[in-house]
């Protein structure tokens, strides 16, 4: 039997109703934010993500999807079949959507010298290669906001508090999410303290796993996210970055910490959130919620460097994204269907001789935007009575020869059991009114 690639899911039923859900409040949400939606590429230029999210991260280094084109084999392309594909062009399925949001921003100057911020969101699939379990997978949906050029702490708490608002509206009790935040920095101050705690960790070497001595050289700070409780018992006592911000740095995070306490956002400061994307700096932050087992369902922050690194003129940008598979479990854990319940129909039951009849009568109420079903293997009205109520039919329109003849429809509403006649010209109205 096929079967599907391990860590990938088919969205189906509830589940997807749920991810379409999580689309629809976003577009609203958002919109009212000011921002508009966007889709990039799945496939991307390696070097879109190498520069972006950094070539030490475990993101680029050990779970990015990289894609060659077809043309691998050289009698396939002497046979022209994959002709057409540049041989072994180097991409890879997007890891997140930030980078390549970031690139079509350079690549279409979303942000010209002197213009207006770009606000853009999106709900996109995106592919890592980590090891599958509940609520990492591989092909996971995320739904994020990128807002480019906008350096005031202002930008940073609003998009903090449309976050918070997000999972509000999503259905989670807020005292629930438990928002931490944590400032990293920037070019001006970040070396050092990058430098103080490399040195650290070489100074712990013995008391450390070989993954963190390696992390010294590459990426230091990613020490403080050790899978090794022993590691980050060490960690403990390393330097933090709060002692090491330059004073531009710290009267920004002051700031965002003030605009999120005027806009009564609780939140927790943790010195050594890092996050797992080289892109950021100053403002990083991550939701998690209590009790759900499932990790952070959204996180982000500040990358005032990225454009930068994608090619582009400078200009600060802040984000978030979050994870729709967790989000889904997370709910579930609190009890709230993110699902809801499917969408009420109609169904058009007939007897064979008012079939054509029928056939109008689905017709005419699927134009009036009701969501209609009927019956197509020639089923016995018995049998459709109970297909109606399989499909949760909430009215039933019925139709035999009497009806044809008289120019009506009997409708049945299928709880009370109740049956009207109304005229065939007035049907969509009459159902309209009853759902
Ligand atoms: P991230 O923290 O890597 O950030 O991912 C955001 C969210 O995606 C996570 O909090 C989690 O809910 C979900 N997620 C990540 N990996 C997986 C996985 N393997 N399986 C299921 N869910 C997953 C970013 O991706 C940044 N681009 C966020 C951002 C936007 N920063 C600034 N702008």
């Amino acid at each position: 039997m096929a079967q599907r690639v391990q860590g990938t899911e088919d969205l189906f039923g509830g589940y997807m109703r749920a991810w379409q859900r999580m689309c629809d409040v976003a577009r609203d949400l958002f919109g009212a934010y000011g921002f508009d939606a966007i889709e990039t590429p799945a496939l991307e230029q390696v070097d879109t993500f190498v520069h972006g999210i950094g070539e030490s991260t475990d993101v680029v280094r050990k779970e990015m999807f990289r894609v060659f084109s077809g043309a691998l084999l050289p009698e396939v392309l002497e046979r022209g079949s994959e002709g057409h594909l540049k041989a072994r062009q180097r991409m890879a399925m997007r890891p997140e959507g930030t980078a390549g949001v970031v690139r079509a921003a350079v690549e279409h100057n979303f942000v010209p010298q002197g213009g207006s911020p770009s606000k853009l969101w999106y709900a996109e699939a995106m592919f890592r290669g980590e090891r599958p379990q509940k609520g990492r997978l591989r092909q996971f949906h995320q739904v994020g906001i990128e807002w480019l050029g906008a350096p005031d702490p202002a930008a940073d708490a609003e998009c903090i508090i449309v976050l918070i608002e997000y999972f509000k509206r999503l259905g989670f009790d807020p005292a629930k999410l438990r928002l931490v935040i944590n400032s990293m920095g920037d070019a001006n101050c970040r070396p050092a303290y990058r430098e103080s705690v490399r040195q650290f960790i070489l100074d712990h070497a013995e008391e450390m796993c070989d993954d963190c001595i390696e992390r010294a050289e590459l990426n230091p700070l990613r020490a403080f996210d050790c899978k090794n409780d022993h590691c980050r018992e060490v960690m403990e006592a390393a330097p933090k970055v709060t002692g090491a911000l330059c004073d531009d740095c710290r009267a920004h995070y002051e700031q965002v910490k003030r605009y999120l306490d005027e806009a009564g956002i609780a939140y927790e400061e943790d010195p050594t959130l890092v996050r797992g994307l080289d892109y950021y700096t100053r403002t990083v932050f991550e939701v998690e919620v209590e009790g759900a087992g499932v990790g952070a369902i959204g996180g982000g922050g500040r990358y005032d460097g990225l454009m930068e690194l994608e090619g582009g003129k400078p200009t600060p940008g802040i984000g978030f994204a979050v994870g729709f598979e967790r989000i889904y479990l997370a709910l579930q854990s609190q009890g709230v269907d993110l699902a809801g319940s499917e969408p009420s129909c109609v169904y058009v039951a007939c007897m064979p001789d008012a079939r054509d009849a029928a056939f109008r009568a689905t017709l005419a109420l699927r134009s009036a935007g009701i969501r209609t079903e009927a019956d197509y293997q020639g089923r016995s009205l018995k049998a459709q009575f109970k297909q109606a109520n399989k499909l949760g039919a909430r009215l039933c329109v019925v139709l035999g020869s009497d009806e044809v003849a008289a120019g009506v429809a009997t409708v049945r509403n299928m709880q009370t059991h109740d049956q009207a006649q109304v005229p065939m010209d007035g049907l969509a109205a009459y159902v309209t009114e009853q759902l």
